[in-house]
């Protein structure tokens, strides 16, 4: 299997240009920074408020996409960081550390095994620059949100399968099924055959074991991104480790998400500790 060439981190210091709501509750935000930050999908930047913010910690974020200097990002507000960034003012500095982590594999690694991606909500960002960069007229988005409101459908396109929790609010011309969107995955006519394929999935918990089950009953290869909560982003706070299976006496050990991850092999992790809180110790 070819060995992805993963760009070097740099910090960066970043301009606020905009926040563009794509939904009722995802707001793409652009920046402009003082060098091109290369990167591949499913890596992150730490995103850190200089200034008079009342956030001092760096935040984690998957790479929507970067055009020269200019780089998105899409986020939900869900605590006093992304508070804070939905009420930047244009011009108003950031610092950002990237491209940090492990990304989704590449065509190289992938060969001719069509990919299926499925994200949900705010775990679109890697998924859609894997089908921007990479996607083949075989390979297949499914996106799973709440409801018509909330599905980001300029930045789908028509390019992805959607579906909803609650069918309400479909704006008129579009489509969605009703149900969760591992269940539309499960029963979409074009993957009812028995040719291997690739998923790669980046959500909420729920939806990563669903997938990851999906995955191995079609006998499809699954590699997942893992959303924890992170200190650094860099491997030296260790505040982001996820249970992953090991040859050593306990079968498992502490991975770090930022390093090792934030993309693992579905196999890789002990699904039946990850998620459920307090973390067991592996030793
Ligand atoms: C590799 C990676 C990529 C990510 N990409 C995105 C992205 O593209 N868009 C996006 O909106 N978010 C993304 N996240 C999650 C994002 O980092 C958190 O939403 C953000 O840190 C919350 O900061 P806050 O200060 O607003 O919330 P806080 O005030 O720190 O917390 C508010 C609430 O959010 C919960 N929370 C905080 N961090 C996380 C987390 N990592 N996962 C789940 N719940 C969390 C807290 O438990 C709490 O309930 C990503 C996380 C990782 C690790
Ligand atoms: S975030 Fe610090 S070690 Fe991963």
């Amino acid at each position: 299997m070819a060995e992805l060439i993963v760009p070097s981190p740099i910090s960066s210091p970043a301009g606020f240009i905009t926040n563009v709501r794509e939904s009722s509750g995802l707001i793409r935000l652009d920046l402009e920074l003082d060098q091109p930050m290369p990167f591949l999908p499913g890596q992150f930047a730490m995103l850190n408020l200089a200034g008079a913010r009342p956030f001092v910690f760096s935040r984690p974020f998957s790479i929507l996409a970067a055009k020269g200097t200019t780089m998105s990002f899409l986020y939900r507000v869900v605590g006093r960081g992304t508070r804070a960034m939905a009420e930047l003012k244009a011009g108003e500095p950031m610092t950002v550390l990237g491209p940090l982590g492990k990304p989704f594999p590449g065509l190289a690694e992938v060969g001719d095994k069509p990919v299926v991606l499925v994200a949900g909500g705010v775990g679109l960002p890697p998924l859609h620059n894997w089908l921007v960069r990479y996607g083949r007229p075989d390979d297949l988005g499914f996106f799973g949100g709440r409801d018509g409101g909330d599905i980001p459908w300029d930045l789908l396109a028509g390019s992805w399968q959607v579906s909803v929790d609650k069918a309400v609010d479909i704006p008129a011309g579009q489509n969605a099924y009703e149900g969760l969107v591992t269940e539309l995955v499960a029963q979409y006519p074009a993957l009812q055959d028995d040719r291997p394929r690739v998923l790669m999935s980046c959500g909420p918990i729920p939806l990563l074991k669903a997938v990851a089950a999906l995955a191995k009953e079609r006998h499809w290869d699954c590699h997942v991104s893992l959303e924890e909560h992170m200190g650094c982003g860099y491997g030296a706070c260790k505040g982001c480790v996820v249970p992953v299976q090991d040859l050593g006496p306990a079968g498992w050990r502490n991975a770090t998400c930022c390093e090792e991850g934030p993309v693992f092999e579905a196999e890789e992790i002990c699904w039946d500790k990850y998620g459920v809180a307090p973390l067991p110790r592996a030793d």
